[in-house]
């Protein structure tokens, strides 16, 4: 496996993902550092590893069922070291959207991962985001994670780190 590329702005990073294997482990490394009360919002494409990157989210928060996709039921919920809630605004027109998710109550400590969540509009505070993209290489996923919460940026650095260490080998 490559050293994935990584391009570095304040509040944001850009990594590229050679697999799904390594989509996930991506997503269990930020799930490992994350300390509970974290919203992710997952934007890109049909099949540019949204999901694929929960798997991994959960697996990193403790949970021990296996995560799939929540479309069909708008919100599947998943017990770990916290609560993840993992959504899918696919389904929802706009109007539709902003409606599910001003009805959501949600705990302190609970993760959300939100796919399709350019439905509801863009980085408010507090919210973590992950633009996903196609690469020329069909197994290869573009992905910026953007913060605007340093101390959640700090964990995701160091979740990042953790993940090149594992995919450079
Ligand atoms: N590097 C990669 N990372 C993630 N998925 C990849 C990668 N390379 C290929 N794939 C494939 O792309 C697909 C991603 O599917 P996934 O369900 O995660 O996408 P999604 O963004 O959730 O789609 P949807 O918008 O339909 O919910 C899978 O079939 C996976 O095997
Ligand atoms: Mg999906």
């Amino acid at each position: 496996m490559r050293v994935a590329a990584r391009m570095e702005g304040e509040n944001s990073i850009t990594v590229v993902s050679d697999s799904p294997e390594d989509t996930m482990k991506l997503g269990f490394e930020l799930g490992r550092f994350f300390k509970g009360g974290e919203v992710l919002f997952l934007q890109g494409p049909l099949g540019s590893g949204k999901t694929t990157l929960v798997k991994g989210l959960a697996k990193g928060l403790g949970v021990l069922r296996d995560v799939t996709s929540p479309s069909f039921v708008l919100e599947k919920m998943y017990t770990g070291r916290t609560t993840l809630r993992h959504i899918d605004l696919y389904r929802l027109d706009p109007s539709e959207a902003a409606e599910f998710w001003h009805s959501l109550e949600t705990g302190p400590k609970d993760v959300l991962a939100v796919e399709w969540g350019e439905r509801i509009g863009d980085l408010t505070p507090g919210r973590i985001r992950v633009d996903m993209e196609y690469c020329e290489d069909p197994n290869a996923r573009k992905m910026t994670i953007s913060w605007d919460n340093p101390s959640q940026g700090q964990a995701i650095r160091k979740a990042i780190e953790r993940w090149l260490e594992g995919t450079s080998k």
